[in-house]
């Protein structure tokens, strides 16, 4: 079939226009459709007939058919899933038929009408009433044909053929899920004579007078008024300028109703005035210097794929907005229509990217890659003009984006160069071309810190083409993708988001990304997991890179997106215990605080002991003011103040009350565990000792109980996590994990030297290594205790050259498995790392032991808990314990060892067993983000060095 393999984008579609709520009369086509799915293409044009022949069922429009019952969906992120030949694509080609009927009334006979197809994965032709119309390709770019002529009154017979495959194929490498189908809208839309088919709003503002620019551009008869305005059937095409309009901004997303008509259709715009600019190295946004909080977006849903309702664009829009975020881009293809018109109303600036992504010819050195290949040109035109029309009256849009990973060439340039001319208002932004030569900001995708912060300094590596050197180095930076939020991570945006905010030149960056893309199944059980890449069959794929998203896949926010929240607040408040002052920042770029109301809490012990309010005057955006916090309560020990600056009222995304951001600050400090208690003398008590409220095994030196609790397992060192994707640094500069399994750390092998009976105790002297290694670490493990509490010095010392930094480095015991709640003072109330500890607050928590652990994907270490004071873990009815920590500790308790946790490939895995693991860690490695990136900053790895730790163990 000649179409499949056609460098052409389509034939016989309507040229790309805007997307429009108009009144012009539109009936629906989704809903369910007769469908066949064919193993190839099929050789004849033959109209799919529903009515003659075998296979017919019904799928439901939106929809993908792998999620429907119809082949399987497969995962691969680079490289593409068939032999690299372009423009041929395999044989096995699933083509999917859609047949459906549609009632039109008749009135519409004669008129012209459009089918419009929002977004048809990956190559449509389409037929009515047995009518060939044409073919499209471009998965998620609408299209539309002319179909006018072919209508009858009543029924007619909509026919769209859908193939998995085609030429296309080599433009939409896009790490993500191959699926197929009418994954988006299907409307039958009348077009009336003398109507509107297409609009561009110009809307300027312009920042220096207050005033904005009105043009709008449409059918030569139409008329537009603004009534908030005073404007009237303004003839189109005339420009108009106002002398004071409100500007838009993600901070402030003023829009006014803009109705264009003519004596046959009207259609109502919401429209914003605002500028983009690029002053000198700056990216500005009504004027002022923008700070992009932001997130690579793609669209999914765990159940319905790419085809994503109403709620869940609107949810990912309100989940934004809560945390902090300002700014999507729309990796890699335009979305859904209706998200980008939420940005514009709930406030999020956009770097709308065409569907475009050629990364699969990487692996081959860039041989054949369509971007320098003009046979392409045309295909890659057509994208780009299809994505700026459709979205292009909407303020949100900031930036036009090329597309993804298709190396560089004469047909991306083209590309640039049609957007500077057709639509000059707003940059151009690609990052697959780091000399820019043809873009407006230099974009890069997990630059390290080192390279952000030379950036900043225009300090770079000179561009592989010096004449482009004085361009690049001259435009504003921004990392298109950074953090790569795979799995428990990223760590390290504390500091990317100094750097940010050090360097004028650097406008920030998006994480990567939003959303895991699992996909819902269920254990023969019923047990509910997420699938990723290999888990239906495929021979090819990328397993779980496909999960690596700030959200899990069902939308719960991961620990990620609360520390992102936490380090891109827009207000600081930096408190200092010693002078009680609170320098409360304004870090926005038109908001004042007065949206805000700020509050103080205290607590001691983990109890609060007060509250009130916190009188902050306005503070101005980029402006400071210091405040003197109110006499707080008296405290002793363990005390510290919280302020928190929370929606003083409701806004359309979050109700009053919801806490934008919060600082705080210890002002009474914790005096160190009580060690003089303690030196009272190990008694022999048959086969034990006894120290304290606990017994010792006599041979191996194990405590076995304390006071009426049993311990399992005795406290032993523990140096393994289950890697995380961040450990394993499948795209980073190193593989920890590789590097810790070579060495042993996950079968470290005890021997004990010494059980020593003490005049204050019990002392045990072991040592840990793995086989073959002749590194260790020496643990002396020093008991003591009194009538009803137990002490425990732990002293560990590394032993040898030790080649590697450490994942952990704890004590690990178990309770029976009636243990089932843990309540803690320290930092929560989730689970945190140390290069991940901005969003975990001083404070008293509890938990379930179910609810410490946060279900990534793909298991692996997660559920830690920072900077814990005490810790007390009960249940059953039973005497609990109680843990005391001299400094601090960190805390993990779960149903599962490490070791059963690094064994597990999907949630079910996880199965509890007869007994609760508690991990008291002295240490923990940082997270880092080399799934991706960067690894873990050196302030936050974890070398072999001495390392001790007390602790107090008693039973509540
Ligand atoms: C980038 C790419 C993204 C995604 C990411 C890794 O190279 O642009 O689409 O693959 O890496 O998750």
């Amino acid at each position: 079939m000649d179409r499949i393999r056609s460098y052409a984008p389509g034939a016989g579609r309507l040229p790309a226009r805007a997307s429009l709520p108009s009144d012009a009369p539109r009936i629906s086509l989704d809903g369910e459709w007769a469908f066949r799915l064919h193993p190839a293409v099929p050789a004849t044009d033959e109209v799919p007939d529903p009515s003659t022949g075998e296979g017919w069922g019904a799928i439901a429009v939106p929809g993908m058919w792998q999620l429907q019952g119809h082949g399987s969906p497969a995962y691969t992120n680079v490289r593409f899933p068939f032999p690299v030949e372009p423009p041929v694509v395999p044989d096995a080609n699933p083509t999917g038929d859609y047949v459906r009927t549609v009632t039109v009334p008749e009135e519409w006979v004669g008129q012209e009408a459009v089918l419009r197809f929002e977004g048809a994965d990956a190559h449509l032709t389409v037929w009515v009433n047995g009518e060939l119309l044409g073919w499209s390709t471009g998965s998620r770019l609408a299209a539309e044909f002319a179909v006018g002529h072919l209508l009858v009154a009543g029924e007619n017979v909509v026919v769209a053929r859908v193939s998995q495959w085609a030429a296309s194929s080599y433009l939409e490498d896009q790490d993500m899920w191959w699926m197929s189908g009418l994954f988006r809208s299907v409307s039958l839309q009348l077009r009336p004579a003398g109507g509107i088919d297409d609009v561009f709003v110009h809307a300027d503002y312009d920042e220096t007078t207050g005033g904005g620019r009105l043009l709008v551009e449409a059918a030569p008869l139409a008329r537009i008024s603004v009534e908030e305005l005073g404007l009237a059937d303004v003839p189109a095409g005339t420009a108009v300028e106002i002398a004071s309009v409100e500007p838009w901004s993600a901070e402030v997303p003023r829009l006014y109703e803009v109705v264009v008509a003519t004596d046959s259709e009207t259609v109502t715009l919401r429209v914003g005035f605002r500028s983009v600019r690029i002053d000198g190295d700056v990216l500005k946004v009504n004027g002022r210097p923008v700070l992009l909080r932001g997130v690579n977006r793609h669209e999914w849903h765990p159940d319905t794929g790419r085809a994503v309702d109403a709620d869940t664009m609107l949810r990912d829009v309100l989940l934004m907005k809560t945390h902090n975020i300002n700014a999507v881009r729309t990796s890699h293809y335009p979305p859904h229509p209706d998200f980008v018109r939420l940005c514009d109303e709930y406030g999020l600036y956009v770097v709308l990217e065409n569907d475009l992504e050629t990364h699969g010819f990487e692996p081959n050195g860039w041989r054949q890659n369509p971007s320098d290949d003009l046979r392409w040109r045309d295909a890659y035109l057509d994208r780009m003009t299809r994505t700026l029309e459709r979205d292009k009256n909407s303020p949100s849009v900031i930036l036009w984006s090329l597309g993804n990973e298709s190396g560089h060439g004469r047909n991306l340039a083209a590309m640039a160069e049609w957007i500077h001319r057709r639509d000059p208002s707003r940059p151009v932004h690609y990052e697959g071309d780091w000399d820019s030569g043809y873009v407006d900001v230099y974009s890069r995708m997990y630059a390290t810190h080192a390279e952000v912060d030379a950036i900043g300094r225009h300090e770079e590596p000179l561009t592989v083409d010096p004449a482009l050197d004085a361009h690049r180095r001259s435009i504003p930076f921004v990392q298109c993708e950074y953090a790569h939020a795979m799995g428990n991570g990223p760590g390290g945006l504390t500091e990317y988001q100094q750097l940010f905010e050090a360097y004028d030149r650097c406008c920030g960056g998006f994480v990567w990304e939003w959303i895991d893309h699992g996909i819902r199944q269920r254990t023969p059980d019923g047990t509910e997991f997420f699938a990723y890449g290999g888990d239906f069959g495929e021979p090819l794929h990328d397993s779980n890179f496909v999960a690596d998203g700030l959200v899990l896949p069902d939308r719960t926010p991961s620990p990620g997106l609360l520390e992102f929240k936490k380090v891109v607040e827009p207000v600081r408040t930096a408190i200092d215990a010693g002078t009680r002052q609170v320098v409360v920042t304004n870090l926005h770029e038109v908001r004042t605080t007065a949206y805000l109301s700020f509050g103080w809490s205290t607590s001691e012990g983990g109890e609060a002991t007060g509250a009130g309010t916190l009188d902050v005057p306005e503070v101005g955006p980029g402006e400071s003011v210091t405040v003197a916090l109110p006499p707080l309560p008296a405290a002793t020990a363990d005390a510290e103040v919280t302020v928190s600056a929370v929606l003083a009222a409701d806004e359309p995304w979050a109700p009053a009350g919801h806490e934008v951001s919060w600082g705080q600050a210890e002002y009474a400090s914790r005096p160190p565990v009580d060690v003089l208690a303690f030196a009272t003398p190990a008694r022999v008590d048959g086969d034990s000792y006894a120290v304290g409220p606990a017994r010792f095994d006599r041979g191996t030196g194990r405590l076995r109980s304390l006071g009426g609790v049993e311990v399992l397992d005795a406290p032993a060192l523990v140096v393994w996590r289950a890697p995380t994707d961040n450990d394993m640094g499948y795209h980073g500069p190193n593989q920890l994990a590789v590097e810790w399994r070579a060495l042993g750390l996950d079968r470290m092998v005890r021997r004990l030297e010494l059980v020593e009976e003490q005049s204050a105790g019990l002392r045990l002297r072991e040592r840990y290594a793995p086989a073959a290694a002749d590194v260790a670490l020496l643990v002396t493990q020093s008991w003591s205790g009194t009538g009803d509490a137990l002490r425990l010095r732990v002293d560990v010392e590394p032993e040898g050259g030790w080649p590697v930094v450490l994942p952990r480095l704890g004590l690990r015991f178990s309770l029976p498995a009636a243990v089932s709640d843990v309540s803690w003072s320290g930092l929560g109330p989730g689970e945190s790392y140390p290069d991940s500890v901005r969003a975990a607050r001083l404070g008293r928590w509890s938990s379930s032991v179910d609810g410490l652990q946060t279900p990534y994907v793909m298991p692996q270490e997660n559920g830690h808990r920072s900077g814990v004071r005490w810790a007390e873990l009960t249940g059953g009815g039973t005497a609990g314990l109680r843990v005391e920590g001299s400094p601090e500790f960190g805390l993990t308790v779960r149903r599962w060892t490490s070791e059963q946790l690094t064994a597990a490939r999907h949630t079910p895995d996880l199965v509890p067993g007869d007994r609760v693991w508690v991990e008291l860690d002295l240490a923990q490695s940082g997270l880092g983000s080399a799934s991706c990136g960067p690894g873990v900053l050196p302030a936050y790895q974890l070398p072999a060095q001495p390392r001790s730790l007390t602790l107090r163990f008693s039973t509540v």
